[in-house]
C-alpha cells in the first residue's frame, strides 16, 4: 500500500523500551493505524489522567468512589468478611480507604495493590498506613503475576477480595475482557470473591464531553503519547498538526480516542528506523473505553465462571459496582 511506513536508514536510535519500539513499528505501520492505550501512561500521562478524574465533564472515578463509600460496610459482609484484599491496578490506592476501613472494623486485614508504577505503590503504602489492623504489601508488575504472589501467599482459611475497579476493564477489547476475568477466576477458590467496577451507557454528549472536555487535559493526556515517541524512540512528530478526538462507537458501545493528523505529513522515528506517511484526517486510534448495560456485567463475568452476588448502582454518574463470588 501507498501508505506504508518506509524504512529509514538511520544512523543512531536511542536507547528504549523495545517493547515500546514493537507496539509502535506494529501499530503505525498497519493499515488502521493503531496504538496500545497502556503506553498513554508514562509519568507524565499518568498526572495527565490523574487531573482528568478531577474535571467536571468526568464524572467515572467520582461515581466509582461515592458508590464504594456508600456501600463498603454491605460489600464487606457479603463478601464473607475477607482477610485479604487483592487490588489489580491500585494507583495511590484513595478509593479504597473506604472498603479498607470497613474491613477492618474488628479484624486484621492484608491488603496488596497491584500497579505498574513504584511511584503509585509508595503514594499507596503512605496513605493507607495510619489505617489500625491494616498491612499493607505492595506488589509491582503485571496483574496476573501479583495476583498469584498475593493468593499462594494468604493464610490457608483466609478468604479473599480481590477488586477491580475504575472501568479499567471497559479499556480492554471485546475479546480481551471475558479471558480476562476468566484468569481471575481460574486463581480464586470457593468463599472468595471479585468486585468489578464498570462504567454504563450515557448518552453520548455526555461521553463525548468527558473524553474531550473544555480545558483540553483529555487532549494533552492522549497528545502526550506522541510527545512520549519523541522522548524515547527518537522521532520527529510536531504536536500541533495532529489533533485529539473522541468518537462514540454506538455499535461497539465505546469511546474511542483517536489522533488526527491535519495535513499529510511524515514523520520519521529513528529508534525504530522508519518514517511513517500520514494522509489529511487519517488518525492514529489510541483507546476505546467500553461503556456497559448493568446486565452485560453480569452475563460477562458469569461466562467467566463468576456467580453474582449483587450490584450497587450510581444514578448521579450512571456507573455499577458488581460483586461476584467463585
Ligand atoms: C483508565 N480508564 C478507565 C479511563 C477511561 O475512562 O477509559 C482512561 C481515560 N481515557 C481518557 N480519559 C480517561
Amino acid at each position: 500500500m501507498a501508505l506504508a511506513a518506509r524504512a529509514l536508514v538511520a544512523p543512531h536510535a536511542p536507547a528504549a523500551d523495545p517493547d515500546f519500539a514493537r507496539d509502535v513499528e506494529l501499530g503505525l505501520t498497519s493499515p488502521r493505524k493503531w496504538l496500545p492505550a497502556k503506553w498513554l501512561y508514562d509519568e507524565l500521562g499518568s498526572a495527565l489522567f490523574d487531573a482528568i478524574t478531577f474535571l467536571p465533564e468526568y464524572g467515572l472515578t467520582r461515581a466509582d468512589d461515592r458508590l464504594i463509600r456508600r456501600a463498603a460496610h454491605d460489600l464487606i459482609h457479603r463478601a464473607g468478611h475477607p482477610r485479604l484484599i487483592v487490588e489489580l491496578g491500585s494507583g495511590s490506592g484513595a478509593k479504597t480507604r473506604a472498603l479498607l476501613e470497613a474491613a477492618t472494623r474488628d479484624a486484621f486485614v492484608e491488603y496488596v495493590p497491584i500497579d505498574i508504577s513504584a511511584a503509585a505503590l509508595e503514594h499507596c503504602q503512605a496513605s493507607l498506613s495510619g489505617i489500625p489492623r491494616l498491612r499493607v504489601t505492595p506488589a509491582e508488575g503485571a496483574y496476573l503475576a501479583g495476583l498469584d504472589r498475593a493468593l499462594a501467599d494468604r493464610e490457608p482459611r483466609a478468604r479473599a477480595l480481590i477488586l477491580f475497579l475504575g472501568s479499567t476493564i471497559g479499556n480492554f477489547g471485546r475479546g480481551q475482557a471475558g479471558p480476562f476475568l476468566r484468569e481471575i477466576h481460574r486463581r480464586a477458590r470457593p468463599g472468595d470473591s471479585f468486585l468489578l467496577g464498570a462504567d454504563l451507557v450515557k448518552p453520548e454528549p455526555v461521553l463525548l464531553q468527558a473524553y474531550d472536555d473544555s480545558l483540553g487535559v483529555t487532549a494533552a493526556f492522549n497528545l502526550n503519547l506522541l510527545a512520549r515517541i519523541n522522548r524515547e524512540l527518537g522521532a520527529d512528530f510536531d504536536l500541533s498538526r495532529f489533533t485529539h478526538s473522541a468518537v462514540w462507537n454506538s455499535r461497539s458501545s465505546r469511546i474511542e480516542m483517536h489522533l488526527r493528523s491535519r495535513v499529510a505529513q511524515r514523520v520519521s522515528i529513528s529508534a525504530i528506523r522508519r518514517e511513517i506517511r500520514f494522509r489529511p484526517g487519517e488518525t492514529i486510534w489510541t483507546e476505546s473505553s467500553h461503556k456497559f448495560r448493568p446486565p452485560q456485567i453480569r452475563r460477562m463475568a458469569e461466562r467467566a465462571g463468576w456467580h453474582f452476588a449483587h450490584q450497587w448502582l450510581d444514578s448521579e454518574w450512571p456507573f455499577a459496582e458488581t460483586l461476584f463470588t467463585a
